[in-house]
């Protein structure tokens, strides 16, 4: 097929959703063209629900970059979470142990954000193309794609960035790569109910049924997600069933009342963790999920790609305007430090606050003794509270 239009830029990126767009900003605002594609439409992407929390320093990129004010005005500041077990809620009083917040402001907000910011700003980005290719990611990256109409584009481009995703294309490109894998043996069932919020921040529930997570949105639309099996088809749970599950999790003797109401969608969502090192090869850099996902136990997985691309503008803008060659090495070990922390933060979560088939009473009144300590002890919860809300970056 003929190729029908040609383009040049300094950062092709594949992916535009939160992290290819906000690496595309950062770069606009350091005088660096990029040009973005992305096989899904803008409004698949602002009606695919995610996670919710934002970390003070993804707030704080988000802010400070001019990306997103609405953060501040319509997110919420939360002070801490609540750790329930033993039908008693627990809180963690973030701000007191740390003097820090998160945000509950859902992904899709600052997708809108994001594009909206790069749409201002003339950004050239490319919704709803197929079959992306990327070639020559040795010596000159090119990127090729068909558009809606049939026609074959491409971008040549100094730099190529792959922000696509947990079943990225960009990933399989870098040679000799080491993969990790963790594999956990349940899922989450995560719903959108209507429905008025049952209480101001989350509730992180261990029960003997299993992990719950009573999370918001809005004034009538709450986030819900509890433990289920993998392999749970979600069309055979009616509404009572659903709230079945939840009630008797939430249940307890401290008089909380957990508020139902419609389950407007209902989702399995797989757990799974991985990384793969080196997150670049050549003149291809991979960022966000395309080169690790994490449990989604703890809402880490926007705030690492969030990461990640403030580490990559920088030494972008390094490699590009000063012609520093060494700058883009240091990219996949100042990543990794971060994945690994977060990696080991959500395993530990999840592992505190679900239940394994199979596990005995010892390992049940266990888990209930780190529960115990962790709430008990200034450290320990300070550990918590450090993780949560993020890590300082170096
Ligand atoms: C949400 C999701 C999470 O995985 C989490 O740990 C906290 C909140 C959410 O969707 O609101």
């Amino acid at each position: 097929m003929s190729v029908h239009s040609s383009t040049r830029t300094q950062v092709a990126i594949v992916g535009g959703g939160p992290a290819g767009l906000m690496l595309s900003h950062l770069l606009h605002i350091a005088g660096i063209e990029s040009v973005v594609v992305d096989n899904r439409t803008v409004e698949q992407i602002e009606t695919t629900h995610r996670a919710g929390i934002l970390e003070r320093d993804s707030v704080r990129l988000l802010v400070d970059s001019g990306a997103s004010d609405r953060v501040l005005t319509d997110g919420h500041e939360h002070g801490g979470i609540s750790l329930r077990f033993g039908g008693v809620s627990h809180r963690i009083d973030f701000q007191k142990l740390t003097g820090a917040s998160v945000w509950l402001y859902p992904q899709t907000e600052v997708f809108v954000d994001l594009h909206r910011a790069r749409t201002r700003d003339g950004g050239d980005l490319r919704y709803g193309i197929l079959d992306t290719e990327v070639t020559g990611v040795l010596d000159s990256p090119v990127v090729t794609y068909t558009d809606a109409a049939g026609a074959r584009h491409e971008i040549a481009a100094d730099l190529v960035v792959g922000a696509d995703g947990s079943r990225s294309v960009c990933r399989d490109l870098v040679e000799n790569a080491r993969q990790y894998y963790r594999e956990y043996p349940f899922a989450w069932f995560g719903v959108m109910v209507q429905a008025p919020p049952s209480a101001p921040e989350l509730i992180y529930t261990r029960a003997a049924q299993g992990f719950a997570l009573i999370s918001q949105r809005t004034d009538t639309l709450q986030r819900m997600y509890f433990q289920c099996d993998p392999n749970e088809d979600p069309a055979q749970w009616s509404d009572d069933r659903i709230w079945d599950q939840l009630h008797s999790r939430l249940a307890g003797s401290d008089g909380f009342r957990l508020q139902d109401g419609p389950v407007l969608e209902r989702t399995v969502l797989p757990f799974r963790s991985f990384v793969q090192s080196p997150m670049r090869h050549g003149r291809l850099l991979l960022a966000g999920d395309a080169a690790h996902t994490v449990p989604p136990t703890g809402a880490k997985g926007l705030n690492l790609a969030l990461a990640d691309v403030r580490v990559l503008a920088e030494v972008i803008e390094r490699a590009i305007d000063k012609g520093d060659g060494d700058a883009l090495d240091s990219y996949t070990e100042r990543a990794l430090s971060r994945v690994w922390k977060a990696q080991h933060f959500s395993y530990w979560m999840t592992t505190m606050l679900h239940r394994v088939s199979g596990a005995t009473d010892f390992d049940e009144q266990r888990q209930l003794g780190e529960l115990q300590t962790l709430i008990s002890s200034n450290a320990g919860s300070t550990y918590l509270a450090e993780g949560y809300t993020g890590w300082p970056h170096h």
